[in-house]
C-alpha cells in the first residue's frame, strides 16, 4: 500500500484500481505515510498557515428537500429564522474586528433572499471592508442571478456537489433536483468568475467506494479552488435518522488523498469533522487541511441552523469560537493568518 502513496505523491494521480485499494485500505503504515505527504504538500504551497472563514448562517428557511438535511423543507420542528440586514452587517463587524477578511453568507434556498435583496447587502458588505472576501453559499440559482451578485462584488461560492454519481445523487434528493442542474450551476459559477467551492459528504447513505471515486474524478474536470468534505452525520427528524454516520478514519483518508490531488486547492476541516470527533480539525489540519470556519451567526440563532445532530460551537459567541480555534489551530503545529486567503493557484 505504501507505494500506492508514493505513486501519488510524485504522480499526483492513481488508477480508479489504486485509489480504491487506498480508499478501503486498512494498513496503518499507509495511512501515516499519506498523512505525512499530504502535510508537506500543504506546507509547500501555504506553510503553516490556516485561513478563517467568518460564517454568517443567514437563514434556516429552505424550499428544498434533502434526505440528510436537518432544515428540508419537510422538517415540521425545525425552528425556521432569517438574519435581517442589520444582524447580517453587525456579524462582519464583529468579524472584522476578530481579524476575518472572508465573510461567508450561507443559507438554505430561502425565497426571502432574491437578488434584490442580496445584491445592496454584498454591495454595502464590499464597501464597508473592501479588503474582504465576500462568500456566497445559498444553493442552486439562476444564471442571472449568479451573475448579479458576482457583479455586486462577491468573490466565491460554495456549492457542494454532494454525489456526483447520478444513482447516489438521486437517492440523497428529492426527485425534482438532478444532478445535470447541480453541476450547470457550478460550470456557471466558474465561468461567471467566481472562486468555485465543491464538495461532498463521507459515508452518506448508498456511497460506495466507487462512487467517492467519481466524486474524486468529477472534482478533476470541474478544478474548483475549495474542496469541502466532511462526515455524513444523521439529523433526527430526517428520512436517514437511523442510518450510520461517517467516519473520521474515512473523511482523514479523503482529506490526504485530495491534498495530493489538488496540491493548491483550499481544504477546510470542517464543523463535522470536528462534531464526531473532539479533535477531529486538528487531524484534519494534520492530514493537509489549511481553512477553518468558525461560527460567526449570533447565538441566539445558531441552534436552529441544524444541519445534523450535535453540531459543535453552537452555545460560544464568535469571539470564543476564534479563540478556541487559535488555540486549537496552534497546538497542532499551525498559524492563524488574518488574510482573505485566495487559492495560491489563483491569486
Ligand atoms: N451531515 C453532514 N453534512 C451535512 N450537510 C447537510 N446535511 C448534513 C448532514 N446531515 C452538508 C451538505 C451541505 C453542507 C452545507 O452541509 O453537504 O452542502
Ligand atoms: Fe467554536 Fe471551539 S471552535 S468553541
Amino acid at each position: 500500500m505504501r507505494d500506492i502513496v508514493e505513486k501519488l505523491y510524485t504522480s499526483g494521480d492513481l488508477s480508479d484500481e489504486e485509489l480504491s485499494a487506498l480508499i478501503t485500505s486498512d494498513d496503518s503504515d499507509a495511512a501515516e505515510l499519506l498523512k505525512k505527504y499530504a502535510d508537506e504538500t500543504r506546507r509547500k504551497y501555504y506553510g503553516t498557515k490556516v485561513f478563517l472563514r467568518g460564517l454568517i448562517e443567514i437563514s434556516s428557511y429552505c424550499k428544498n428537500d434533502c434526505l440528510y438535511c436537518g432544515i428540508r423543507r419537510s422538517s415540521s420542528d425545525a425552528d425556521r429564522y432569517r438574519l435581517s440586514r442589520e444582524d447580517i452587517l453587525s456579524c462582519c463587524k464583529n468579524g472584522y474586528s476578530l481579524g476575518f477578511r472572508t465573510f461567508v453568507m450561507q443559507g438554505g434556498e430561502d425565497p426571502f433572499f432574491t437578488d434584490d435583496v442580496m445584491v445592496p447587502l454584498i454591495a454595502e458588505i464590499k464597501k464597508k471592508y473592501p479588503d474582504c472576501a465576500v462568500t456566497l453559499s445559498l444553493g442552486e440559482r439562476s444564471y442571472e442571478s449568479y451573475r448579479r451578485m458576482k457583479d455586486a462584488g462577491a468573490d466565491r461560492y460554495l456549492l457542494r456537489h454532494e454525489a456526483a454519481s447520478e444513482e447516489l445523487y438521486s437517492k440523497l434528493h428529492p426527485e425534482h433536483m438532478s444532478l445535470s442542474r447541480r453541476k450547470e450551476c457550478l460550470f456557471a459559477l466558474r465561468e461567471l468568475g467566481y472562486q468555485v467551492g465543491a464538495g461532498f459528504m463521507v459515508g452518506a447513505p448508498f456511497q460506495t467506494t466507487s462512487h467517492l471515486i467519481e466524486d474524486l474524478r468529477f472534482l478533476q474536470e470541474l478544478r474548483p479552488q475549495m474542496i469541502g468534505i466532511g462526515p455524513f452525520i444523521p439529523h433526527h427528524s430526517t428520512p436517514f435518522a437511523e442510518e450510520k454516520g461517517g467516519t473520521l478514519e474515512l473523511t482523514l483518508r479523503l482529506l490526504g488523498i485530495l491534498r495530493l490531488l489538488f496540491p493548491m486547492v483550499l481544504l477546510p476541516a470542517t464543523t463535522a469533522l470536528g462534531t464526531i470527533a473532539p479533535n477531529g480539525r486538528e487531524l484534519g489540519l494534520m492530514t493537509g487541511c489549511n481553512v477553518v470556519m468558525p461560527n460567526l451567526s449570533p447565538v441566539k440563532v445558531r441552534k436552529k441552523y441544524d444541519l445534523y445532530d450535535n453540531k459543535i460551537c453552537t452555545g460560544e459567541e464568535a469571539a470564543e469560537c476564534r479563540g478556541c480555534l487559535q488555540r486549537r489551530i496552534e497546538s497542532a503545529g499551525y498559524t492563524v493568518a488574518n488574510e482573505r486567503g485566495d487559492c495560491v493557484d489563483n491569486a
